[in-house]
């Protein structure tokens, strides 16, 4: 399922990326999912925190 429409990012590659440790800022970095129009910024913060429930969904972090 696409998450970043603008970029053609995908949930499989956004958990591959969240598996290796990536921040979010890390994954604007690598594939530019969130730099555009930010619709998916939610369902990015939403994936992270999925996989660790004490994660505070914090963009920056
Ligand atoms: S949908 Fe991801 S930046 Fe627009």
């Amino acid at each position: 399922m696409y998450i970043c429409l603008c970029h053609g990012v995908t949930d499989s590659k956004i958990r591959s990326l969240l598996e290796a440790g990536a921040s979010i800022k890390d994954i604007q970095k690598n594939c530019h999912a969130g730099t555009d129009c930010g619709a998916c910024i939610n369902s990015i913060q939403k994936l992270k925190k999925s996989k660790n429930p004490l994660d505070n969904g914090c963009p920056e972090c």
